[in-house]
């Protein structure tokens, strides 16, 4: 028989705390809400108070259910009221002495069977619970921000950690609607092991200004699907706690730099930037707590398409290359109005090309994305050559052959020789250096990377690379390009893997590592990313997707170029590589596909 909880305490009402009463007040248990003070006290009502008139608002939460809600709720100042809960919840911030000083106090006022748990999100459970007398009676229940709306919860055991324990707060967990991975204690547990170093590392794109805040953001949302970009998600989080979870991170788990807090970080958290809680962070929110962003100083000005910054009038497209990528790009440009060369080896190529372009376009008009007329009017625009000296009046060229650097050199400097002056010369490369090719001119200024994410016509991504050499028209004019199609053009500087590959795949190799190292199962480790981060695939899903053998040379590349130790591939996605089990695309990778 499971242990019934019918009160339970929670300790700090900040962030996570005012929802972890709301999660509990929600399922009918009582809760003893404890703060500090009078003042803190009263901003824990209040964002319960807020986040319940929401839920009534968006039409969750009937109104009574909210009023009968906020009854089972006791709020408090002080530990003492805790004195006859089942269970507590510390939320209280990440310091190591603070936590160890309420389980201390906690153990001396809670009755005995009650169960004291921790919200922690990187410090050691066992150490926390070595501050009471009762350390098998100490867990550790990880909730994700928000906690009303995530649905994952990280039940961390300690060695000591009673079994009984352990299965009453599952029992709990799964009262609570919630999904529990239950792991052992390890800085970062599941998810935040894997999200905090490439939060980090987008926090460092930032200091160095690589790419502004929101492309950064942009780029993680349209690219992989995620709810939020990483420095949105600082400013959710909390650069406070951000910081303080990514120095125990550090010190606890191996000294890896990718998890030592940027510099800016702590300037920040200094200056009291600490993100929505303090009404400024990366962005600017219209008010403490608020979600609502407001236009600050650095905040791009908003520009008319084409116009902007000295961007070049485009008119006229060549489209170099056959393959996936260029099929795509052809009718991309071709449905957004540009005319278009296309250009191929041989017209048995383009013959090929131009019947998958009338196939896509087809398939969009059969889905009533486009009518026959403008499926006509694009094919209309396109016109198929094998040579490169047709593209001599165009105002842009996008090259999408093969991606080998000798083949793309010496196709620009032909590009260099053919092209009239002031086009804009763009290589689809998702992996080599852009200023390589730009040096095979004699235009280097005038040469952009175009990165289009796969499938082109559906992916809303592009990332606009600007090299040493590029001048800034140049990359105006790619991104007004991008606007004019249709997607969002993400600016960066020219670096492996610009900012989708180099944020995602480490973070998709930290998971091998994790796997590789028993702490948890695929299947665990693919929920708390699903459920605990809102990620629309877990790492082992989306590796199985692209390819083993893909991800493996981008993480090659990764490393080869910033010499980042922890970004050294992991041994056991290099096995599978060997093995042949890259994916559904042979049917075996981290799963079997066989069956399906
Ligand atoms: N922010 C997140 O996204 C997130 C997610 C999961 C877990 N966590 C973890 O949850 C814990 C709390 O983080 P947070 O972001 O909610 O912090 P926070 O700074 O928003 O809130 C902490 C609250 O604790 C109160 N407090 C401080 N000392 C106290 C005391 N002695 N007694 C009672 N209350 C006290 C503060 O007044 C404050 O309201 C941390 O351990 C953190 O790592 C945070």
């Amino acid at each position: 028989m499971a242990r019934e909880f019918s009160t339970v305490g929670v300790v700090g009402l900040g962030t996570m705390g005012a929802g972890i009463v709301e999660v509990f007040a929600r399922n009918g248990i009582d809760v003893v809400a404890v703060e500090i003070s009078e003042p803190a006290l009263e901003r824990g009502r209040a964002t319960l108070t807020a986040s319940t008139d929401r839920a009534v608002a968006k039409g969750k939460l009937a109104a009574a259910d909210r009023d009968a809600l906020h009854e089972r709720v006791h709020f408090a100042v002080g530990l003492p009221a805790l004195h006859s809960v089942d269970l507590v919840i510390e939320a209280v911030p990440e310091h190591l002495d603070l936590k160890q000083r309420i389980f201390a106090e906690l153990d001396r006022v809670c009755r005995p069977e009650a169960i004291l748990a921790t919200n922690t999100s990187s410090l050691s459970v066992t150490e926390i619970s070595v501050a009471t007398t009762r350390p098998n009676q100490v867990i550790g229940i990880h909730f994700f921000n928000p906690a009303p709306v995530m649905k994952l919860v990280e039940v961390v055991r300690t060695v000591v950690t009673s079994p009984e324990v352990v299965a009453d707060v599952e029992a709990l967990c799964a009262r609570l609607g919630k999904v529990d991975v239950t792991i052992n204690d390890r800085a970062g547990f599941i998810a935040n092991a894997l999200l905090f170093g490439y939060l980090n590392h987008a926090v460092a794109m930032v200091e160095s200004h690589y790419a502004a805040r929101e492309d950064i953001d942009a780029a993680m949302k349209l690219g992989c699907g995620l709810p939020m970009g990483p420095l949105a998600l600082m400013d959710l989080i909390g650069l406070d706690t951000a910081y303080e979870i990514l120095d125990t991170m550090y010190r606890r788990g191996g000294r890896d730099r990718r998890h030592a807090p940027v510099p800016l970080l702590k300037q920040m958290v200094t200056a009291g930037l600490l993100g929505r809680k303090s009404g400024r962070g990366f962005y600017t929110y219209e008010r403490p707590g608020s979600p609502v962003v407001v236009p600050d100083e650095a905040t791009p000005p908003a520009t008319e398409a084409g116009l902007a910054d000295g961007a070049r009038a485009i008119a006229k497209v060549g489209i170099v290359g056959s393959g996936t990528m260029a099929t795509g790009i052809i009718e991309v440009f071709a449905t957004a109005g540009y005319e278009v060369v296309s250009v191929t080896r041989g017209a048995e190529k383009s013959a090929t090309v131009c019947e998958a372009v009338k196939t896509s376009l087809n398939k969009g008009v059969v889905r009533g994305k486009l009518t026959e007329a403008d499926r006509d009017a694009a094919l209309g625009r396109i016109s198929w050559s094998a040579t490169l000296d047709h593209l001599a009046d165009v105002d842009l060229v996008v090259e999408a052959v093969v991606e080998e650097l000798s083949v793309k050199k010496a196709l620009f400097a032909s590009l260099d020789e053919i092209c009239k002056p002031g086009v804009v010369l763009a290589t689809t490369t998702s992996s080599l250096p852009v200023i390589d090719v730009a040096m095979a001119t004699h235009r280097p200024a005038d040469v952009v990377g175009l990165h289009f994410f796969n499938p082109a016509p559906v992916m809303p991504l592009v990332e606009v690379v600007r090299t040493i050499r590029t001048s800034p028209e140049a990359t105006a004019t790619a991104r007004a390009v991008c606007a004019a199609l249709g997607k969002t053009g993400v600016v960066c500087g020219d670096r492996s893997g610009f900012i989708v590959n180099a944020l995602l795949f480490p973070y998709l190799n930290d998971a091998v590592k994790m796997l590789e190292a028993s702490y948890s199962t695929a299947d665990d480790i693919d929920h708390a990313m699903k459920l605990g981060c809102g990620y629309p695939m877990g790492p082992f899903e989306l590796l199985d997707v692209v390819g083993l053998d893909v991800a493996l040379a981008i993480q090659r590349e990764l490393y080869l170029e910033l010499r980042e130790p922890g970004f050294a591939p992991a041994p056991l996605l290099e096995h599978l590589v060997t093995a042949g089990y890259l994916g559904r695309k042979t049917r075996r990778g981290f799963r079997d596909h066989s069956h399906r």
